[in-house]
């Protein structure tokens, strides 16, 4: 399967405010059925105190109206669902906004501590800074794994569990497809607080137990709803671990980890970081790749080296990968990381760079949002853009797209077993299943293998598709092909 993530307020403007929006997601889906992807993964679209773009919910049953209405979601899935797309929406349950009505009004549904003299233990939230804040209106210590405006929500109440019951069978009934689970491995917080800290950033620690319980309990909700996914944002500190969240087949379909976004781009490194989450799957086919994220550096930028060459190899790599990829927003053109100025940065993480506005065309607005229109982030090099490499064979654009139709016709190239193959240092080369083949020069130097068979069927030098090769294989730098028997 081919996901493609949606970053909502960047993708299409519809209405002239400078924020893309679901109507704006509905008129393009055009492109998205001409890319051939199989669903579409859209970032938060509940109402969102914005301190966190989404991933602080004030309210899980509705859209944020930059976004649109609960009308243009469902049109945005009817119209989906009629081209074959399948729509994922982006489920927040560790957390909501220190605004969403429960902090006050149910306060048994958030993590508390008493403590007088500062923060109840040294868990540190992800920005490093104390995972506990002090509540000026009843003195009491919240626990936060995020910023301060996002309170963690106490997974240990019956309540909370029955409420996203609730909300997932509210979404399914909708006709959502399922949910990519934020921070799905840690969503039952530790009740030990006296617990030594662990982990790098020593942040709350899961109980991995009850996480799996409630796992188990989100997929009976679903399974009610029969052809229902859960996607699960699985970021554990030790890969080898990802294979439990499956359960036994009662917990979820698709692990996430975050290996690719944040791994060195040598061929040796993919390897390692591939076969740790092929091994601990134990042969199932449940891993989700990406290279670029809402979190991360664009990879055209952090692998690429904004070098065309080096992108088109990752492409190939990472669509050669078995399992369910990601693209994200753009990494189809080689959408590179956008360098903003501080004063029109809006995230506090700094990660506006990837979120730039989607490029279209190369003009005042770059397709995204009207000329004259100021957009919520500004727009990177409109030269690399849809419009320009649409029609281009050539295009960065062309190969993806011949990718995921190969991955379709090629059963091997989806789902056949992941197999390292010998290569010189530098190139990244596997077999996948008992046909096919994808061998990538990850290096600047003419490298040349032996013991390769097969036709390439796809080549990011166009000139070699069709070529047979018995047994010795040449590539120049950063060229990739894949083969098939
Ligand atoms: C999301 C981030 C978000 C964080 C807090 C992560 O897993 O991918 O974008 O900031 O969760 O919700």
């Amino acid at each position: 399967m081919v996901v493609y993530q949606v970053y909502p307020r960047s993708f299409q403007d519809s209405n002239g405010d400078g924020i893309g929006d679901l109507a704006g997601i509905t008129q393009r889906l055009e492109y998205l059925e001409w890319l051939g992807v199989d669903a579409l993964w859209l970032n938060p679209t509940f109402p969102s105190a914005d301190a966190d773009w989404g991933y602080d919910v004030v309210d899980y049953y509705g859209v944020h109206p930059d976004l649109g209405t609960l009308d243009d979601l469902d049109e945005l899935v009817a119209a989906a669902g009629r081209r074959g797309i399948r729509v994922l929406l982006d489920l927040v349950p560790g957390h909501t906004s220190l605004r969403h009505p429960w902090f006050r009004e149910r306060p048994d549904r958030y993590v508390w501590a008493d403590a007088d003299d500062g923060p109840p233990n040294a868990w540190l939230s992800a920005s490093a800074a104390p995972a506990w804040t002090r509540d000026d209106a009843t003195g009491r210590w919240y626990q936060h794994t995020f910023r301060p405006e996002q309170p963690d929500l106490n997974w240990w109440s019956e309540e909370v569990r029955d409420e996203f019951d609730r909300i997932l069978a509210f979404w399914f009934e909708r006709g959502i497809a399922g949910f990519r689970i934020d921070a799905a491995a840690r969503v039952v917080k530790s009740r030990d607080l006296a617990a030594a800290p662990v982990g790098p950033w020593s942040r709350p620690p899961p109980d991995l137990e009850q996480v799996h319980e409630v796992l188990r309990r989100w997929r009976r909700v679903a399974d009610r709803y029969g052809d229902r996914l859960l996607l699960g944002q699985t970021w554990i500190e030790d890969t080898g671990g990802l294979g439990a969240f499956l359960g036994n087949g009662d917990e979820l379909q698709l692990v996430q980890p975050f290996t690719l976004p944040v791994a060195q781009f040598y061929a040796s490194v993919l390897h390692e970081v591939v076969a740790e989450v092929e091994t601990s799957l134990g042969g199932r086919d449940a891993a989700v790749w990406q290279a670029s994220s809402h979190d991360a550096i664009r990879f055209p930028t952090r692998w690429g080296a904004c070098d065309e060459r080096r992108t088109r190899a990752a492409l190939v790599l990472l669509l050669g990968l078995r399992g369910t990829v990601v693209l994200y927003y753009g990494d189809e053109l080689g959408m590179e990381q956008v360098h903003l100025p501080a004063a029109v940065a809006r995230d506090h993480w700094g990660r506006d760079g990837c979120r730039t506005p989607m490029q279209w065309a190369d003009c005042a607005g770059g397709g995204f949002t009207d000329a004259g229109v100021t957009a919520w982030l500004p727009c990177g090099d409109l030269q690399v853009n849809v419009e320009g490499q649409r029609g281009d064979p050539a295009s960065t654009l062309a190969l993806c797209r011949s990718l995921i139709a190969l991955r379709r016709e090629l059963p091997d190239l989806r789902d056949g077993a992941y197999r390292r193959l010998d290569a010189p240092p530098g190139v990244w080369a596997c077999s996948r299943g008992d046909g096919v083949a994808v061998v990538a020069n990850l290096s600047g130097a003419v490298v040349s293998l032996s013991g390769i068979e097969g036709i390439v069927r796809l080549a990011t030098e166009r000139t070699r598709a069709g070529e047979a090769v018995a047994g010795a294989l040449r590539l120049e730098p950063w060229e990739a092909v894949v083969l098939a028997a």
